[in-house]
């Protein structure tokens, strides 16, 4: 008891402390998935919109401004590439995996720039199948359509644009997993949302837009140091405002300024992080009843801004709010305790402490859903086993009354073990394809839905956002969408190893 009202106290306070000025009457929000062909088995959520139709609506509507924030792009097929998953495989191969609902993504894109619509698409540009011709044929020829690409290594030292948002108008936006690539439409799994006439939400996405762009018109040799990181024990480079740099070293930053915390190093989570007190809609779900709270976050933790909490804040106060005896359920592409980029691997075990943390104090349930697919990563499964053990250390004492515990599965997209260019025998399916991408989490009583994997680099190094929310029917439809994919015959036990149990 005392539990839940110490929630409930939280969440009060919350309420308490979000921006009184945000009074809008109309935002509306759904959540926005993808699901691969062939997948008979799964169940589908009502009032889900589907990927396609959400960013066909969007360019569609756009009238005077569209903001893009991409990694690559491959609306298109490129089945004479080479270097595209797609090689190899025929029209009407093609045709059955979907890929002219990319076609139709483009040619709205494409009329959005006809109809004068201000365009500007932030991109990574890198290896192979990372691509930026098709936002230079948006670009050819147009003033109204700007094309930048930003290296994050410049600024970072590794790390790319990961984020995919979409921003029209400034009040129609999609946040999500999903990338501006045909098979993120009908062969990759993806989960986002969809956010309606809502200028409050737009604008605070509309900044960190304005942040990336403002990084392509920097030269990062200027604004860039080298330094030793005591939080993390790696030497990397960083913004010379990043508060990673002694107080006296950093310099004025060119962005939006952030809550400075005097004699602390890095950024410590906010006590209390900006929250958005918008009146949201959910139509797909359940109309509202009242207002709940939401809110950003942000990645790398330099890119944020005002109150903002960082990505990694997100994701950790959500699964913290997991109630007494509560449930919380994550599902990630990737999953790994460390770094995957860095010359010197950092170790971070902020999400799987979190995790331990709430299992053994709160009795909870921990339920993680992580890919299994062609381009996993090996020593995901140590990490995964090493979090198992936690219900080893939970019941090793009767002191302890310890009745939480943490429960993971593999999720394999049939087909998942068939992927590559139809060149190669036993491919069934283009390369890049047939993984769960979602990247998002749930309590009880929130939601979350981001665009970075769980991986150290995605929330120090790389581009990435979240939303996340209070609102009921959003916290119950996600949970909807998580337990169709859990409860799925594609979810397959992670078993731990034979001498632990
Ligand atoms: C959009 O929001 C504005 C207020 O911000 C409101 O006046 C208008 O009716 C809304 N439109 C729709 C279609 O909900
Ligand atoms: C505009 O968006 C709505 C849903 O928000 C959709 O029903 C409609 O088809 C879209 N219009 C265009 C031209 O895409
Ligand atoms: C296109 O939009 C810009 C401003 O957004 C405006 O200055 C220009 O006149 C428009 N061009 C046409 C052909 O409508
Ligand atoms: C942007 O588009 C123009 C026109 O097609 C192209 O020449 C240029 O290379 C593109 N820039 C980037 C960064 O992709
Ligand atoms: C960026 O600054 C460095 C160091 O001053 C200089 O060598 C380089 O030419 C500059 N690059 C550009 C594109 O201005
Ligand atoms: C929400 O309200 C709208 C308009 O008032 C209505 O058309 C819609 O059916 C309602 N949705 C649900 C799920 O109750
Ligand atoms: C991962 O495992 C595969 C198969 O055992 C191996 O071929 C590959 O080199 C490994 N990758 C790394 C980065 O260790
Ligand atoms: C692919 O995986 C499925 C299910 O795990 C398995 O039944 C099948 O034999 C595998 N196929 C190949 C070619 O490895």
């Amino acid at each position: 008891m005392k539990y839940v009202c110490v929630v409930v106290l939280l969440v009060t306070l919350q309420l308490a402390f979000a921006d009184e000025n945000e009074n809008e009457r109309s935002c509306r929000s759904w959540l926005v998935q993808s699901i691969p062909t062939d997948m008979p088995h799964l169940h589908r959520v009502p009032g889900v919109l589907s990927s396609g139709d959400v960013l066909r609506w969007i360019a569609g509507n756009s009238s005077t401004k569209l903001d893009i924030i991409a990694q690559y792009w491959e609306l298109l097929a490129q089945p004479h590439n080479p270097k595209s998953g797609d090689y190899g495989y025929s029209a009407p191969d093609l045709e059955r995996f979907g890929a002219p609902l990319g076609n139709a993504l483009f040619k709205s894109l494409n009329n959005a720039a006809d109809r004068n619509v201000s365009t500007r698409i932030v991109q990574h540009s890198g290896v192979s199948p990372d691509y930026d011709e098709e936002s230079a044929r948006l670009a050819a020829g147009r003033h109204n359509v700007k094309n930048t690409t930003l290296l994050l290594g410049e600024w970072w030292g590794s790390g790319i644009v990961h984020a995919k948002v979409w921003i029209s108008d400034e009040k129609d936006i999609y946040i999500g997993s999903a990338n501006n690539d045909w098979k993120s439409l009908t062969q990759v799994k993806e989960l986002g949302i969809y956010i309606v006439n809502c200028s409050t939400i737009a604008e605070k996405v509309g900044i960190y837009f304005d942040n990336l762009w403002a990084l392509t018109s920097l030269n990062s040799s200027l604004y860039t140091k080298t330094v030793w990181d005591n939080e993390w024990q790696v030497r990397r480079k960083v913004p010379c405002w990043s508060h990673f740099i002694h107080y006296r070293q950093r310099c004025k930053s060119p962005l939006p300024s952030r809550v400075e915390t005097p004699g602390v190093l890095g950024y410590p989570p906010l006590e209390y992080p900006h929250m958005l007190h918008v009146h949201l809609d959910t139509p797909g779900r359940k109309n509202r009843t009242r207002d709940y709270s939401s809110y950003l976050s942000f990645s790398p933790p330099e890119l944020s801004f005002y109150r903002y909490q960082t990505d990694e804040q997100g994701w950790i106060d959500t699964i913290k709010s997991a109630h007494f005896k509560g449930t919380v359920r994550i599902s990630t592409m990737d999953w790994l305790g460390q770094s995957q980029y860095m010359k010197q691997t950092v170790y971070w075990p902020t999400l799987s402490s979190a995790i331990s943390e709430v299992v053994l104090s709160k009795h909870a349930t921990v339920k993680i859903l992580v890919a299994y697919w062609a381009h996993f990563i090996n020593n995901t499964e140590q990490y995964l086993q090493s979090l198992l053990y936690t219900n080893v250390i939970c019941s090793s004492s009767s002191d302890n009354r310890c009745s939480g515990k943490v429960d993971i599965k593999y999720y394999k997209v049939p087909g998942f073990n068939a992927t590559g260019p139809a060149s190669v025998k036993g491919n069934v399916y283009p390369g890049y394809t047939r993984v769960n991408h979602g990247k998002y989490a749930m309590s009880d009583v929130r939601a979350h839905i981001g665009t970075s994997n769980l991986v150290w680099d995605y929330f120090y190094t790389t581009a990435g956002i979240s939303f996340g929310s209070y609102d009921p029917s959003i916290v119950a439809q996600l949970t909807h969408i998580f337990d169709a994919d859990w409860d799925s015959p594609y979810a397959i036990p992670l078993q731990p190893p034979l001498n632990t149990i």
